[in-house]
């Protein structure tokens, strides 16, 4: 029975790695890895799982697991020296027993805080000194939060900048039926072509091929709309000025050794980010981005979804 088990389990995932798994009284549940500081599960109060992770991820170091919340820091993608999206999605963090306090308390029992700190390998690679203090929360409601909280600790006197993002994996039910809401004419960069800058056209965003688009100065919520599951998610953010909409089709799924050729089409990442304009924190300085994640019921209008009845939620 869900009502017996505790908000908060500490628990061992897959080849042994430590995990916590967070339950809220009606039944919605999520997991978190210390690997990475990653959520690798979400679930509503039906048991249905919300993210997506591959049937081929690999949870082992020092390869990033393939689905979930990959955090990205202190690096996006490849825009700088570092490795990939940077090196916080594979390393291991701890449980932080003693979080500064945040602004607003909340009731919420569900929730865990993790810290990442660079360790003497780390500081030869990118020489600053931070903490990095993820909170995750269910809510009661079943919505999943994340707050990141990250300070410059650094006593040389010197600030740093880093660029940041929630690699967010979204399971859709049919890529060709999903819709993204809230980045309709905005400008955004292309990854597919070389980053250059780009208004987008048209009322819509719907999948037809790859997709790798970094979207600039967005709103604080965005929609997905799963048609054939009539679910739509609504991520709200702060802090997190960019979204980034990632689908690898056909060809780079095949190319992926930790992600099935047909996966593609049941997953879609929206990515709140910070990447145009990276942040820049003196010794001292707290920095903090927050990702909402909650899902509510979409249906068909007249063959069309009506965007002011989601986006309004
Ligand atoms: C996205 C990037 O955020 O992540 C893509 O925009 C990248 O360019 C994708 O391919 C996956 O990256 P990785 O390192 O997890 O394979």
């Amino acid at each position: 029975m869900s009502g017996e088990k505790p908000p908060v389990e500490f628990c061992k995932g897959v080849n042994g790695l430590d995990k916590v798994v967070l339950r809220e009284a009606k039944g919605s549940s999520a997991e978190v890895y210390l690997y990475g500081g990653q959520v690798t599960s979400w679930k509503n109060d039906q048991g249905e799982e919300l993210l997506f992770v591959s049937s081929k991820a690999i949870f082992k170091p020092p390869k990033a697991i393939r689905g979930g919340i990959p955090i990205c820091f202190p690096q996006f993608s490849n825009n700088g020296p570092l490795e990939q999206h940077g090196f916080a999605r594979n390393r291991f963090w701890s449980i932080d027993t003693d979080p500064p306090p945040f602004p607003t308390n909340t009731s919420n029992k569900a929730f865990v805080d993790l810290i990442l700190k660079p360790s003497e390998e780390d500081l030869k690679i990118w020489p600053h000194s931070y903490e990095f203090r993820l909170r995750v929360t269910l809510g009661p409601g079943g919505d999943l939060m994340l707050t990141s909280r990250i300070r410059n600790t650094n006593n040389d006197g010197k600030p740093f900048s880093f660029t940041f993002a929630y690699h967010t994996y979204f399971s859709v039910s049919d890529i060709s039926e999903v819709r993204v809401e809230g980045l309709e004419t905005l400008d955004y960069l292309d990854n597919l072509q070389e980053k250059q800058r780009f208004t987008e056209q048209g009322d819509a965003i719907t999948f037809e091929s790859e997709v790798d688009k970094i979207y600039l100065g967005t709103p604080t919520k965005i929609a997905i709309l799963d048609h054939e599951k009539k679910r739509t998610f609504v991520l709200r953010k702060d802090g997190l000025p960019d979204a980034v909409v990632w689908n690898p089709w056909d060809k780079k799924a095949k190319a992926m050794a930790d992600f099935g050729d047909d996966e593609y089409k049941h997953m879609l990442c929206v990515e709140a980010a910070a990447i145009e304009k990276p942040i820049t924190l003196k010794p001292g300085e707290e920095w903090k981005g927050r990702l909402e994640l909650s899902t509510v019921p979409s249906s068909y209008c007249s063959g069309q979804l009506d965007p002011q009845r989601v986006l309004q939620g």
